[in-house]
């Protein structure tokens, strides 16, 4: 086992920033921090030059890959190193990846690897019929994994055996959340950290119920509460690996404070210790690790990837918050698959317009999964709030993007009052027409038409120009372009 690693230089930077931000900040501190990549950053990457082998790809490569003079086929890339199917994994988010946000994941990607919500392992086992309700989902979102929460080798064998019914690509345990009313009550989320052998326990009792294609992962922290040292995830990992079949960890590299900080502060205020996850690589050559915590750019995944030899990286708030900017990219700049490469919104917005009319005709209301708002087989419609909620993020970073969302909550208002009856929840309302008149109204064509690295790209001449503005003194009729300008506005 390797000797205790001394604080680093790097993450003492980090964690100031985030231990006096609020959340909003410090994403975009963090953001400021990888993409200018300050001396913290600098400090970490020539450390990880120095002892790693030579970086496979160079760290700006999304850049050069969506440059727009290349032509696109719809084939994927022979020259992208081949990756797993978790290289790129959208985190498991209560109340955030339900059925509908994941509609909207894989209208955008059709390679990120998908997780449901949390299902306590106990909602399943005492209410088997119900459980469609929680595991169902449409064939689409594969690759999907499947997040239990337990702490009963017991109730979670019989989750994971009514789970066993859906095709699931994996079932990961909850070994991270510090939520007081999980962890508090009987060892469940982060508080099973300080009982591996508990949880190679309830590894094996979902191996035991599980096809034996399914992977069984376990999602945790670095530590607990004083439990917080090097050798504390060494051993748990160790432990968790040696006493069941798992062999893929996704490590969230902070510790959890239970007891003392709520969900949200657990997501900010202990400092991030990737050097932790890439010493865990090193020491256990046999696993796989997939990084998870803090992650803002597909530059900073291909890093994790590519220069430090992770097997995958996991991100939440980032693509809660930006779903478009991350997961229109991904396929082609994570995984060399362009079959997505000339979406725009607009088509996102028909799609998922089409989903919601789907979900909302009465004789549908029973879709497979629509896990949130409806039990299936129940004529109660879906919930409009939850079904327009993943459209939010669409426009992140777009000018008018209070009016985007104020606009899209009057049409729920509209759509409800049209309702004929309560077993037709909208009426004639059309969603799929509707969302792209709204978007219309709301944002410059140029935001609905152009693609994801069409954007890049603006981006990138936006920011030359600025720079270029900041050098020389002002010339008398100086002009960018018009798409380019809709980017500034
Ligand atoms: C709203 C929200 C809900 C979450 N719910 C879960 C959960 O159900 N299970 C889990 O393992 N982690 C949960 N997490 C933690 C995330 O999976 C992830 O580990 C954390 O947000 C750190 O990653 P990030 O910095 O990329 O957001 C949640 C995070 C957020 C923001």
């Amino acid at each position: 086992m390797r000797a205790l690693r001394a604080p680093r230089a790097g993450t003492g930077f980090v964690a100031a920033h985030i231990h006096w931000s609020t959340e909003g900040k410090w994403s975009r501190s963090l953001t400021r921090w990888a993409s200018g990549r300050s001396g913290c950053v600098r400090f970490f990457q020539g450390r990880a030059r120095r002892q790693r082998r030579p970086a496979s790809r160079p760290f700006h490569v999304a850049a050069q890959h969506c440059d727009l003079r290349s032509t696109h086929s719809e084939t994927s890339d022979d020259s992208m190193p081949s990756r797993s199917m978790d290289a790129f994994a959208v985190a498991p988010m209560m109340d955030v990846t339900d059925h509908h946000f994941r509609t909207m994941a894989r209208i955008l990607s059709g390679r990120a690897l998908l997780y449901t919500e949390m299902v306590v392992d106990a909602t399943l086992k005492y209410n088997p019929h119900g459980a469609e309700r929680w595991l169902a989902f449409d064939a689409t979102q594969s690759p999907l994994v499947l997040q239990l929460g337990g702490s009963d080798p017991d109730t979670m064998a019989a989750a994971a055996a009514i789970a066993a019914q859906y095709p699931y690509s994996a079932i990961n345990i909850n070994c991270g959340c510090p939520s007081d009313k999980v962890a508090g009550s009987g060892c469940f989320g982060a508080a099973l950290m300080r009982d591996a052998s508990r949880v190679a326990a309830l590894c094996n009792a979902i191996r035991g119920h599980s096809p034996p294609q399914v992977p069984v992962t376990v999602k945790c922290r670095l530590g607990v509460n004083d439990s917080d040292s090097y050798e504390f995830v060494h051993q748990f990992v160790d432990t968790v690996s040696r006493q069941s079949e798992v062999r893929h960890f996704i490590i969230h590299a902070r510790k959890a404070v239970l007891g003392g900080l709520s969900p949200a502060q657990n997501r900010i205020v202990p400092p991030l210790m990737y050097e932790r996850v890439l010493a865990l690589r090193d020491d256990f050559p046999h696993l796989q690790f997939s990084l998870n915590g803090g992650l803002q750019e597909l530059n900073d995944v291909l890093h994790y990837l590519d220069a430090e030899r992770l097997h995958g990286v996991m991100l939440g708030r980032a693509v809660m918050y930006r779903p478009w900017d991350l997961l229109a990219g991904v396929d082609e700049v994570v995984y060399g698959d362009r079959s997505r490469v000339q979406l725009i919104r607009r088509q996102a917005l028909e799609q998922y317009g089409a989903y919601m009319d789907r979900l909302l005709q009465p004789s549908s209301v029973t879709i497979r999964g629509d896990a949130v708002a409806t039990a299936p087989n129940t004529t109660v419609p879906p919930s409009l709030h939850l079904l327009t909620r993943p459209l939010h993020g669409l426009f992140w970073g777009v000018p008018r993007v209070k009016t985007w969302h104020r606009y899209l909550d009057a049409a729920v208002q509209q759509c409800k009052s049209s309702a004929s009856s309560p077993s037709a929840p909208t009426g004639d309302f059309e969603w799929r027409r509707e969302l792209v008149r709204i978007a219309e109204q709301v944002f410059e064509p140029v935001h609905l038409d152009t693609t994801w690295c069409q954007q890049q790209a603006q981006r990138r001449e936006v920011e030359a120009q600025r720079q270029s503005l900041k050098a020389q003194p002002p010339v008398a009729g100086a002009s960018v372009s018009p798409a380019a300008a809709a980017f500034q506005a």
